[in-house]
């Protein structure tokens, strides 16, 4: 791995990218237009994707002043763990598609930047290699392997002994893709694979039997979705590994609430980045109440949209305990490789500081929904 670390192979951060959406303007230019689909589009008309940044946007902070903000940090804890800030990079899959090192530059960076790592199942690269280039420094964040459920047992059982052999500290359930989005952009580009890049962990899984429809059968629920899983799924999940299962694509109070009674690991505020279901509600505005529902007995997580440091403050304050970024750091390592991922970190970071320090938080246990201007009935 070491090839990726000599300074003088790392290349630049392009000139005038201050930002993360800067990031994403730039790799408008380095990415191909089938790579641009897929990681730049969403499901159908794309409202949630635009609703997701939106409703960070809409949120407005109400900063305190002259509080003591020396000694001030980002540091949280995260199942059982000490983290130094409460940054995850959210699975993302092919990021080969993106750049040559694909996902050993994003565990690369992420380690670098003791940012949490979360490998999907659909990862261009073998998850040993990635969790190797993770490392093992203390310092590190948390390292967590997203999961689909294949509808075969054994395949998900030898996989996820893989996962656990290779060092991985948590399983993240993705529950909110039974079936794909309407991925209409990636259909307008014609968006194809290109040779040699797959989901190599998925080698060897058995093609899925072909069932013969009878007349009046539909294709997707009578087909597709006769293998789905279900909660029954989840608690067999939790039944053959050690690791904690958190539950990613929950968005409805009462879903989070069968998570708690199944002792999930945690939930994640999720709609797929806008990826699956179009026009489904925007994550910043699911948050409160999958947080009430849940009421401290699990982690919850938040994705979708996340651009600033302001938008993870606000998350945090809304109940969330740390937030994934999707599309941005894949944008980074687009442009410039584990450089760019690293950047991104750092910049999303350096961002969640200012934004305490303007916002009198001098830790995250300050953030709450104190820290947010709601109207009063009366002022309405
Ligand atoms: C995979 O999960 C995707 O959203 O493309």
């Amino acid at each position: 791995m070491g090839r990726y670390l000599t300074m003088n192979s790392l290349p630049p951060i392009p000139a005038g990218v201050v930002t993360l959406d800067d990031h994403e303007t730039h790799a408008r230019t380095t990415l191909d237009a089938n790579a641009w689909a897929y990681f730049a589009g969403g499901a159908a008309d794309e409202h949630t994707v635009r609703a997701n940044a939106d409703a960070w946007h809409d949120l407005q902070l109400l900063p305190r002043v002259l509080r003591p903000l020396a000694g001030g940090h980002t540091r949280i804890t995260l199942l059982g763990r000490d983290l130094a800030h409460p940054i995850l990079l959210a699975p993302v899959a092919y990021q080969r598609l993106a750049h040559p090192d694909g996902e050993i530059a994003s565990a690369l960076a992420a380690s670098a930047l003791q940012a949490g790592l979360v490998l999907s199942t659909q990862a261009s690269t073998p998850l040993e290699d990635v969790a190797r280039a993770f490392g093992n420094d203390p310092a590190r964040g948390p390292l967590w392997f997203q999961l689909y459920l294949q509808p075969d047992r054994g395949f998900n059982r030898e996989l996820v002994q893989r996962v656990e052999a290779a060092g991985y500290e948590a399983l993240v359930l993705t529950v909110d893709a039974p079936c794909h989005g309407a991925r209409d952009r990636e259909r307008r580009a014609g968006f194809r694979l290109p040779p040699g890049i797959g989901a190599v962990n998925l080698k060897g899984l058995a093609a899925p039997a072909t069932t013969s429809l009878r007349p009046g059968q539909s294709a997707l629920f009578d087909g597709l979705l006769a293998h789905a899983p279900t909660w029954d799924d989840v608690a067999w999940l939790q039944s053959v590994t050690r690791l904690p299962v958190l539950l990613k694509g929950i968005l409805h109070p009462d879903d989070a609430r069968q998570a708690v009674a199944l002792q999930a690991g945690g939930v994640i505020v999720s709609n797929h980045g806008g990826r699956t279901l179009d026009t489904a509600i925007a994550t910043a505005r699911a948050l409160p109440r999958v947080a009430e529902a849940v009421h401290g007995e699990l982690p919850v997580l938040v994705d979708g949209g996340i651009r600033r440091g302001t938008d993870v403050l606000k998350a945090m304050a809304l109940g969330a305990s740390a937030v994934l970024i999707g599309r941005p750091f894949v944008f980074g390592l687009a442009n410039a490789g584990a450089h760019g991922v690293a950047h991104v970190l750092r910049l999303l970071r350096d961002e969640l500081e200012i934004a305490m320090a303007l916002a009198g938080c001098r830790t995250l246990a300050d953030a709450s929904p104190a820290c947010l201007w709601t109207e009063r009935r009366d002022d309405s």
